[in-house]
């Protein structure tokens, strides 16, 4: 079986295996601070949402799809259209593949042939690792050229616990 990574834009057909992949981060981890796992239709809604102004990556390994990334609006006010929110969620089982480079990559490709100049990613964060939520998103946003710019302290509640959020900003 080959593991080449093919990079393509998302179709309507792929939301119930993101809501998959996504599942996890909402149910057993911190990474995400939505309580409940979004069903297939409601990421359907999303995804139609996202593609009408921004890109949205999947990535595919032998057919199966194994991770995603989209950008968003940061705010709706006109003098941050230059400024997009970068999200990537890659199948737990297949991380430290290469495959969240691999998405950023096309996705910044994306977003600076549409003009976006800066992105910025929200990555969940507590100074020690628990059980719920490790330093993968930073230390990867950081390999990919981010840098930390905002450190929200206990902003979000989740499993009885208190987390951070962290803002972290890259000039394409
Ligand atoms: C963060 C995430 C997207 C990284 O995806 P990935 O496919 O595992 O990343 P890659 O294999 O491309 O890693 C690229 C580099 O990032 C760095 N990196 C990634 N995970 C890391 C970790 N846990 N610790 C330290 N560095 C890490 C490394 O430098 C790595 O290169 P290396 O493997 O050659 O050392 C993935 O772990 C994930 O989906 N996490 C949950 C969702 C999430 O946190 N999303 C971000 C918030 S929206």
């Amino acid at each position: 079986m080959t593991d080449e990574k093919i990079i393509r834009d998302v179709q309507i057909g792929d939301a119930a295996r993101l809501a998959e992949i996504y599942s996890y981060y909402v149910r057993d981890t911190a990474v995400s601070f939505e309580y409940d796992a979004p069903s297939a239709k409601e990421f359907e809604c999303r995804i139609k949402n996202t593609i009408e102004k921004y890109p949205y990556l999947v990535c595919e390994i032998g057919s199966k799809v194994v991770g995603y990334a989209y950008a968003g609006q940061y705010s709706t006010r006109k003098a941050y259209d230059w400024t997009a929110t970068s999200s990537i969620y890659v199948d737990k089982d297949y991380r430290r593949q290469g495959i969240g480079s691999a998405l950023y990559k096309a996705l910044e490709d994306k977003l600076r042939e549409q003009g976006i100049v800066n992105v910025l990613a929200g990555a969940a964060y507590c100074e020690t690792e628990d059980e719920y939520l490790t330093h993968d998103s930073k230390e990867f946003h950081i390999r990919q050229g981010y840098s930390l710019v905002a450190h929200m302290k206990e902003v979000g509640r989740k499993f009885d616990r208190w987390y951070d959020l962290l803002w972290l900003q890259k000039k394409l």
